[in-house]
């Protein structure tokens, strides 16, 4: 693709602080009006990637480029993105609205005094905070000051908006709720997000496209389905939601894995790999778990060993001879006792091995 059709990019970019390095020869394509995720654990090179955009940091090898423009070389307050920081950073004692109004009020030339209260008020309403410009932060709940903050770096119209962990200072049900007005509020203004989360639900839940890092490195650039349905390595599948590892061999000719306690799978998959040790990785939802007495037959037999109720759903972890403990996760249809299977019983366990993704071990 060339760079104008892609909002942000990434070409060979690597960052040193002294001898660390953060971000290792990223590449990285995002088209305009996309909502992205930077996803990883801590310390992988989110916010290193972020501040690169935003023009806080730069690279120590190769280029970024914002809306087709190289960006080495230009000042953050030259580039056409604004960013919402993981503390908030706002001004605890000014009101609403001098918070909101500071940057406009830095522009030279000046911006007439009716222009800012417009814009204020513009952005203010874009994040639901009408009527509260007089309010001081220090008054205000954490929901609301993220829309403030929101809202300051909204008030500069940016083309790209670049979010650090913005969510990760409320509790679960704002967090939630916050996802959804974060979306649509994407979606209103098309513009570009960027929001770098260790979350994955947060990641999977809000954005179009999800970029999964480790250790200064991009595992994977997709779609959220198919960064959880086809996870593009172990480091994937495990990391974005929860899996099950299993040792096992391969054997192309066939087409089949072996696992550890000698049972052997048929799946497609296999015939794409070298022979020899494999790692076949499960979700624990595409397991399903009946009472001995009532399958018919079953791929793997087990012993539940735990249980994990969650309401709507319950968490088992089963022993399996030969395989160890496997996690298996059973919605809930209704509230009769019989659909839970209790610790101490035996079970069925069955799935489509089609299911199962091979990786090497
Ligand atoms: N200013 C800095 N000086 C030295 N090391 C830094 C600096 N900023 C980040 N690092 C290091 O770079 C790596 C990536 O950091 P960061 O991008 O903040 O990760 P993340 O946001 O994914 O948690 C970490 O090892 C971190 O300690
Ligand atoms: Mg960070």
């Amino acid at each position: 693709m060339t760079p104008a059709a892609n909002d942000i990019e990434f070409r060979s970019v690597t960052k040193r602080y002294g001898a660390v390095t953060a971000v290792s020869d990223i590449n990285l394509a995002v088209p305009k009006g996309a909502f992205v995720a930077l996803l990883g654990p801590s310390g992988c090179g989110k916010t290193t990637c972020l501040r690169m955009i935003g023009g806080f940091e730069h690279p120590s090898e190769g280029e970024v480029f914002v809306g087709g423009a190289e960006m080495n070389g230009v000042p953050a307050y030259r580039r056409p993105v604004n960013m919402v920081f993981q503390q908030y950073a706002l001004f605890p004692h000014f009101d609403v609205e001098n918070n909101v109004a500071y940057g406009l009020r830095q522009l030279r030339p000046r911006l007439a005094k009716a222009e800012i209260t417009r814009r204020v008020g513009e952005a203010l309403e874009m994040v639901r905070l009408d009527g509260y410009a007089k309010r001081r932060i220090h008054e205000m709940s954490g929901g609301q000051q993220q829309r403030v903050a929101l809202a300051r770096a909204l008030v500069n119209k940016p083309s790209v908006l670049l979010l650090d962990e913005p969510l990760a200072a409320l509790d679960k049900k704002l967090r939630t709720a916050m996802q959804f007005e974060l979306q649509t509020l994407q979606r209103e203004l098309g513009i570009t997000f960027v929001l770098v989360t260790h979350d994955q639900e947060e990641a999977l839940s809000m954005s179009d496209l999800v970029c999964v890092m480790n250790a200064g490195s991009i595992r994977q650039l997709a779609s959220p389905t198919e960064i959880y349905d086809r996870p593009a390595d172990l480091f994937v599948a495990d990391f974005v939601g929860k899996t099950n590892r299993l040792a096992a061999t391969v054997d192309p000719a066939n087409g089949s894995v072996t696992l550890a306690n000698g049972r052997t799978l048929a799946v497609a998959r296999a015939r794409a790999m070298g022979a020899g040790e494999v790692t076949v990785a499960l979700r624990p939802e595409v397991i399903r778990l009946a009472r001995t007495s009532n399958a018919n037959g079953a791929l793997l037999e087990g012993t539940v060993t735990h249980r994990i109720f969650l309401g709507s759903s319950a968490e088992y972890s089963i022993s399996v001879p030969g395989l160890g403990d496997l996690l298996v996760t059973t919605e809930r249809h209704g509230t009769a006792d019989s659909d839970l299977v209790e610790p101490g019983e035996t079970v069925a366990m069955n799935f489509d091995p089609g299911e199962a993704h091979i990786f090497p071990a």
